[in-house]
């Protein structure tokens, strides 16, 4: 009878919500799972379902091949594994806390100052959605250590290749989440307009979800072919409309008694497209206008 091949172990450090979620979706795909966390309670609930606890960081690192670190921030990971140097050399590192691309990029050369394999990670997804096909984890920097250890890796959803250079998977992580708050700005000043008149957000919800689809699913991929092109014309929407009708929004949320703060910088982007000569361009020349240093 053949006997199947163990599953490679992994250390988890750092058990909060996303780290719990981590460890776990390790342990239901198999792999022998060490966690260690600074609260030690944290433990509990995974060693119930198999991990192995860790008195330390170093006894956590020393268990696995593959070292995972998910803390609040960077500096987090720099406190507790600066000790460990030693210990981690010869080891993988994946540090999928959230971070810049500059301070991955200065992990990453500590790491190979020490003889450390480093990935760097950007973990989409909300605890929740890990090990589900929704979630994706962005990967970037030691290209062979995350060749070896995708298969382990995959335990939490779906695993994209953004390159060597160890920042990148930072600047997706960070571009996609500049989206997102983009997009919740326009959310909480949308449901406060409408509020203003009592109007239920319940009520008002399918109206803007869907319009936001519809929003979305077009100018997306209709900048993105402007910018790749470069060309900006636009029969959609031209900057000239969009200035004009700024105002609309901005004087109605002050006749409304809503605050505008969120707002008034694209009026003063739109502003500066018109001075600068843009009119008859679409939203796509407002990214150049932006990324002008
Ligand atoms: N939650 C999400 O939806 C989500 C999504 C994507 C990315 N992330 C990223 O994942 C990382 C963790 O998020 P989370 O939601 O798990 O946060 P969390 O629930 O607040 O957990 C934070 C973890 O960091 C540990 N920690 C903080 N400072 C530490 C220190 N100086 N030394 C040792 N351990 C320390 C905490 O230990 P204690 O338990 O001892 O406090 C805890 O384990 C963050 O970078 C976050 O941005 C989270």
């Amino acid at each position: 009878m053949l006997t199947p091949t163990p599953l490679a172990p992994v250390s988890v450090l750092g058990l909060g919500l996303m780290g719990t979620a981590l460890a776990t979706a390790m342990l239901k795909a198999g792999h022998p799972t060490t966690v260690w966390n600074r609260t030690p309670s944290k433990t509990g609930p995974l060693t119930a379902q198999g991990a192995q606890p860790a008195d330390t960081p170093a006894e956590a690192a020393k268990a696995s091949p593959l070292v995972i670190t998910c803390l609040t921030t960077y500096d987090d990971v720099t406190e507790v594994l600066r000790p460990l140097t030693g210990t981690l050399a010869g080891r993988t590192l994946v540090n999928v806390t959230n971070g810049t691309p500059a301070q991955a990029r200065a992990m990453a050369a500590r790491a190979e100052e020490h003889g450390i394999a480093y990935v760097d990670g950007g973990i989409m997804a909300i605890p929740q959605m890990i090990a589900t096909p929704a979630a994706y984890v962005l990967y970037s920097g030691d290209e062979s250590a995350y060749e070896e250890h995708r298969p382990t890796l995959a335990a939490f959803g779906g695993t994209r290749w953004t390159g060597a250079d160890p920042g990148l998977a930072a600047l997706y992580d960070l571009s996609l989440l500049t989206g997102m708050y983009g997009l919740i700005a326009g959310v909480v000043q949308s449901y406060a307009l409408i509020g203003s008149e009592r109007i239920p957000a319940r009520e008002f919800a399918p109206l803007l979800h869907d319009w936001l689809n519809a929003m979305t699913d077009a100018m997306v991929p209709n900048t993105a072919e402007a910018l790749d092109t470069d060309h900006h014309l636009t029969t959609v929407s031209s900057l000239a409309a969009n200035q004009a009708a700024f105002p609309n929004l901005l004087d109605t949320f002050s006749g409304q008694g809503v605050r505008p703060d969120l707002f008034e910088p694209m009026r003063h982007l739109l502003d500066r497209a018109i001075t600068e000569g843009h009119a008859h361009d679409g939203l796509s020349r407002l990214v150049k206008l932006l990324a002008d240093r």
